[in-house]
């Protein structure tokens, strides 16, 4: 059998919860769990927007007759919605092999002491509250049966923090902090804990959403730069959901090429001293 034959065999039969998977990479990381699984998983895709969830379960289950998968409106910042979403879910869909913590923004780019509280508060109940509401839950169950790989979409700005970034990278710093706690606890077990910290990112709408609408200082953030895109990330997270059982990819920091343009748009030119 050649080393990748049996990614598939793998995957087969597989459960696969994703947040934010309306969108993104948590858009494309279902589809490529798909083509790696052949179609033959179950996925769980959730986000806000419904109708692009339905979508993509449409163009899924078109190209993949095998393929089960349920889709479901959970905003991950009500956090007294995820546990009942979990308890509810049909029996089919109970048992949770991976769970994608993808769902998650950034907003704004201001110095501390002019940020928004609500941003404040979106961001926090994102990217912190309802991933850690989520992870407890889905963790009890995974404890239940000893298996299943928890995968936390981190970021470089949970990492090396920059200016304008107070308040996203300090909810990334705190999912990176709480994956640390949640892989220790859990050495001892078949649970896999897996971080991904992309840097900059080409989706569509990720700086969309951190300006608001405004989309040519969004265009800005990857110009003159070779981003990473959505796929890229997306072919990551399936790579690691299908190593052997007894590997466990822990983190991996991920950036594009020719990044200094970045650079340069969150600390300054390089040049200046
Ligand atoms: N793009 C980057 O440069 C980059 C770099 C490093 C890390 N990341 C991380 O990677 C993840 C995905 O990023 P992305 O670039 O794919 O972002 P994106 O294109 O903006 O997609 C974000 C996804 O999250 C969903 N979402 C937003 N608020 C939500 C809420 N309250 N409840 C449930 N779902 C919600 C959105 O769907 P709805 O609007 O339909 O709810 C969408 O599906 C995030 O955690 C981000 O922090 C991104």
């Amino acid at each position: 059998m050649s080393i990748f034959g049996n990614i598939a065999q793998r995957l087969a039969g597989k459960n696969i919860f994703i947040t934010g998977a309306s969108t993104g990479i948590g858009y494309l990381t279902a589809k490529y769990f798909a083509e790696a699984g052949a179609g033959n998983i179950k996925l769980i895709l959730t986000a806000r927007r419904k109708e692009k969830l339905d979508a993509l379960k449409e163009e899924l289950v078109k190209t993949y007759p095998n393929i089960k998968v349920l889709t479901a409106s959970l905003d991950v910042s009500k956090i007294a919605t995820i546990r009942p979403f979990v308890k509810e879910l049909p029996k089919e869909f109970s048992e949770i092999d991976v769970l994608v913590n993808n769902a998650g923004k950034a907003l704004g780019l201001d110095p501390i002491g002019t940020i928004d509280t609500k941003d404040v508060e979106e961001m926090f109940s994102t990217n912190v509250l309802g991933m850690i509401e989520l992870t407890q839950t889905v963790v009890e169950l995974m404890k239940g049966r000893n298996k299943g790989d928890i995968i936390q979409l981190g970021s470089v700005a949970g990492r090396d923090p920059y200016p304008g970034g107070g308040i996203y990278c300090a909810t990334k710093a705190a999912l990176r902090s709480f994956t640390h706690v949640l892989r220790k606890e859990l050495i001892n077990t078949k649970i896999r804990v897996i971080e991904i910290e992309p840097g900059n990112v080409a989706t569509d709408e990720f700086s969309l959403v951190r300006f608001k609408g405004d989309a040519s200082r969004a265009a800005n953030v990857y110009k003159d730069t070779e981003p990473l895109m959505g796929e890229d990330i997306a072919e990551l997270i399936v790579f690691t959901a299908t190593r052997k059982e007894n590997t466990v990819i822990a983190e991996t920091l991920v950036f594009g090429t020719n990044q200094a343009s970045a650079f340069h748009l969150y600390r300054g030119p390089l040049d200046k001293k």
